[in-house]
């Protein structure tokens, strides 16, 4: 499973959109919490699944003096981020590595950021307990995840035929993961849900978007089961909204913990 999601964000990065997973004001929002907690301006940050280097550049932005660390298994992920970053100062360290298999003992990273990244964690505690032991004594993660409930909002999830099975597998609940990372002893300080909308200009580009392929759940389905649901998916959506632009509702879900 891990080589089929690394081939499919090798191949979907030079398009990727960031915000076709959550708004800007819900990633600033989570940030700004993060941000609250760590010790310093200068904190260490390691970002995990960091793609293309988004979410950390918004961090960069608030806090100039970071010292930011990026992993993620997409090698094309990884240049898309460089080159982001290309006149930043000082210049994050770049990490090709699998989420899955990450060993950073004696590290000494103030902060951990998985954004939009749990649903590629196949042992959440195993998981959990590899970044503890990634952070310093009082080091903060933060989690920001899809909500179970986003299961029921996305257009996607709601009307794309099979796409909800494979999804629903992949979806963490909030308890499970509260209890997680209290299981390593973490120590929970902050707990929120993010609703955010995507807003499309109407059916021909959401359908045009959605057939792109651009979500990691999509990768899972074979080609010929894919066409068929996607000719279901766009008759429901051009009936649901045969005018006007179209808002697709999204649920994510932010956790804080302290070591
Ligand atoms: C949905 S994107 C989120 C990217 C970024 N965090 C953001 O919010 O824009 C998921 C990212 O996780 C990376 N990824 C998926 N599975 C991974 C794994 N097992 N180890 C490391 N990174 C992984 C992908 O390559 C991709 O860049």
């Amino acid at each position: 499973m891990t080589d089929q999601f690394k081939a499919f964000f090798n191949n979907i990065a030079s398009q990727y959109q960031p915000l076709t997973r959550y708004s800007v004001e819900t990633l600033d929002c989570s940030l700004d919490r993060f941000l609250k907690y760590l010790p310093s301006e200068c904190a260490s940050v390691l970002d995990l699944g960091a793609g293309d280097g988004y979410p950390a550049s918004r961090l960069m932005a608030k806090h100039p003096r970071l010292h930011l660390s990026l992993l993620d298994l997409s090698f094309e992920m990884i240049k898309a981020a460089q080159v982001r970053f290309a006149r930043a100062n000082p210049t994050p360290r770049f990490i090709l590595a699998d989420l899955n298999d990450i060993n950073f003992e004696g590290s000494s990273f103030d902060g951990a950021l998985s954004c939009c990244t749990l649903q590629f964690v196949r042992e959440i505690t195993a998981f959990l307990q590899k970044i503890r032991s990634a952070l310093l004594p009082n080091g903060i993660v933060c989690l920001l995840f899809y909500d179970p409930e986003d299961l029921r909002c996305q257009l996607i999830h709601k009307y794309f035929p099979g796409l909800h099975a494979i999804e629903q597998l992949r979806h963490y609940p909030d308890n499970k993961v509260c209890l997680a990372l209290k299981s390593v002893n973490f120590s929970i300080i902050h707990t929120e849900v993010m609703d955010y909308h995507i807003v499309y200009s109407g059916a021909p580009e959401y359908l045009n978007f959605i057939d792109s392929r651009p979500f990691s759940g999509f990768a899972q389905m074979p080609d010929e089961v894919y066409r068929k649901s996607f000719q279901i998916f766009s008759a429901i959506i051009r009936k649901l909204f045969p005018y006007g632009s179209i808002h697709s509702p999204g649920r994510l879900r932010l956790i804080i913990a302290r070591r």
